[in-house]
């Protein structure tokens, strides 16, 4: 399918002074007619009220079912542009040009889009699939170190879920992506991608396989409910939870120590943390508690088995485990 002519593209007013004009001008020089929508930057403004800002520009502007959305920025403006482009008279095609290293390998991929509830995040939403995603990772030069480490977290994630030989390649290559070196920022996009795509191909509607993709994320959505939003980045807490959950994973006899270091030794050379802050264990295990993938009251935890491959596994007894688990890693 064609991608609509008539465009509005979506971004915020940080990545607008950035690459807000060049994207307009070369999409106008294509043929495209362009106009703009500026949200306010943040987590806090992926909400219902925003979204019907989009509506209330697009409404007045008389767009209709021939035109797109163009998402421009991060996660944030891809889930709330996705969403405005799944619902916007029943559905409108749109584009995702993700500019954080988190939204070129996770969020434009796998067409989860939405908005945040007052009562918990990303509870509205849709499966909608771009038509088209644009990656540029020059955009990354731009980017906050903390936020591309944030999105390294991932990156490291599908090594370690998924394919040994890149994992084995971003040990290889970590000094070069940290310079930013476009060869290899270009390899991690691409091959973060194709992981992602593959998993998404077999179980778009996460009834089974896509469970895989939030490996490290049941402790580390716990540290940063424990912690407050704004302490952790999403990828710090995950590359906390990671660790966390290689060393389970070592317990329970499914990876070996050296390899749960090699995942912890990684994840320092981004310069990510992974030192589970001190909270007590009871109220670890109460915000795990709350989990999407817990079932009939059983915690399940995605757990590497060695590095390239996991499982999910219900835990019989979590106190136990995460007993031994906390005891073994320092604390910050
Ligand atoms: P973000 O969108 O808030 O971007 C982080 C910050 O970087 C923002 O201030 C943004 O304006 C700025 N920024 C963006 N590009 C820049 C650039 N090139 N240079 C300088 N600054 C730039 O955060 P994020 O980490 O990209 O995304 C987080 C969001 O993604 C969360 O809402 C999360 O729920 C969502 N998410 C969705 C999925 C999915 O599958 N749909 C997956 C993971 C995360
Ligand atoms: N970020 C998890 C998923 O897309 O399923």
């Amino acid at each position: 399918m064609r991608f609509p002519r008539r465009t509005a593209v979506v971004t915020n007013p940080t990545v607008q002074a950035l690459y807000g004009e060049a994207v307009r001008q070369s999409l106008a020089a294509a043929g495209f007619s362009v106009t703009l929508v500026i949200v306010p930057d943040g987590e806090e403004y992926k909400n219902l009220a925003t979204l019907e800002t989009i509506y209330d520009t697009l409404i007045r502007q008389n767009f209709d079912r021939t035109s797109g959305l163009i998402a421009l920025g991060g996660g944030v403006i891809g889930d709330l542009t996705g969403f405005a482009a799944a619902t916007f008279l029943r559905g409108i095609p749109f584009a995702q040009v993700p500019t954080t290293l988190l939204s070129q390998v996770d969020s434009s991929v796998g067409g989860k889009t939405g908005v945040n509830h007052p009562l918990g995040k990303n509870l509205i939403g849709a499966f909608y699939q771009p038509l088209h995603v644009h990656i540029d990772v020059q955009t990354l030069r731009t980017l906050p170190p903390r936020e591309f480490a944030a999105g390294l977290a991932e990156v490291v994630k599908y090594g370690v879920i998924r394919d040994r030989d890149f994992f084995a390649w971003l040990e290889r290559s970590k000094e070069g992506l940290r310079r930013l070196e476009e060869a290899e920022l270009v390899e991690a996009v691409k091959r973060s991608c194709q992981i992602k795509a593959n998993i998404v191909e077999i179980d778009e509607r996460e009834n089974s396989l896509r469970a895989i993709l939030n490996f490290g994320h049941t402790f580390g959505h716990a540290v940063e409910t424990l912690a407050g939003y704004g302490r952790f980045r999403h990828g710090e807490a995950v590359a906390i939870g990671m660790v966390v959950a290689a060393t389970a994973a070592s317990e329970l006899g499914l990876c070996r120590a050296e390899e749960a270091a090699a995942i912890r030794d990684l994840l320092v050379a981004f310069d990510l943390p992974v030192t589970p802050p001190d909270f007590p264990l009871a109220a670890y295990l109460q915000a795990m508690g709350r989990d999407k993938k817990v079932r009939e009251g059983a915690l399940r935890l995605v757990l590497n088995c060695g590095i390239g491959d996991c499982t999910l596994r219900t835990i019989a007894d979590p106190e136990q485990l995460f007993t031994s688990v906390l005891a073994r890693l320092p604390s910050l």
